[in-house]
C-alpha cells in the first residue's frame, strides 16, 4: 500500500513564504505528520518536492511502475500552467487528489483554472496543511 505526496515549486519555502497565505508550518512538518498518519493506517508514504516541472513528471512516471496506489499532489504554480503534468497524471492509473493550502478561488483569476483538476478525483483547497491530511484520510478510506 504505497502512496506518493508530490509538492510543486516554492513549497520548499513553506513556513517563511507568505505565512499569512500559506501558514507557519514547514514542508517537513507537513510531511512528518502525513507519514505518521499513513503509517498508522498501514500505508507507506513517500514525499517529494521539486521546483522543476520535469522532475515532478518523472516522479509521476515512476509511480506508474512501482505500485503506487494514489498520488496526493499540490502542483503549486504548475497547477495553472502545466499541460505536461496533466498528461503525466492521465497516464497514471491510481487515484489522484489535488491539494492547495490556500483557497485559490478566492485569489487572483489566474489561479482559478487548474489543468490538474481535469484529472483529479478530488480537490481540496483553502484548508491549509489540514487539506493534505484530509486527502490522506480519503485515500486510506478507499
Ligand atoms: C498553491 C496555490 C497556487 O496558486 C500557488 O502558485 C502555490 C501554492 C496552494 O497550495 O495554495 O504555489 O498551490
Amino acid at each position: 500500500n504505497k502512496l506518493l505526496v508530490l509538492h510543486g515549486p516554492n513549497l520548499n519555502l513553506l513556513g517563511t513564504r507568505q505565512p499569512e497565505v500559506y501558514g507557519h508550518q514547514t514542508l517537513e512538518d507537513i510531511d512528518d505528520a502525513l507519514r505518521e498518519r499513513a503509517a498508522g493506517g498501514g500505508w507507506e508514504l513517500h514525499c517529494r518536492q521539486s521546483n522543476h516541472e520535469g522532475e515532478l513528471i518523472d516522479a509521476i512516471h515512476a509511480a506508474r511502475l512501482d505500485g503506487t496506489a494514489a498520488i496526493i499532489i499540490n502542483p503549486a504554480a504548475y497547477t495553472h500552467t502545466s499541460v505536461a503534468i496533466l498528461d503525466a497524471l492521465n497516464a497514471f492509473d491510481g487515484r489522484v487528489i489535488e491539494v492547495h493550502l490556500s483557497n485559490v478561488h478566492k485569489r487572483e483569476a489566474f489561479r482559478h483554472h487548474s489543468y490538474v483538476s481535469l484529472r483529479a478525483d478530488g480537490v481540496i483547497a483553502g484548508l491549509g496543511s489540514r487539506g493534505y491530511l484530509a486527502a490522506l484520510d480519503a485515500v486510506m478510506a478507499g
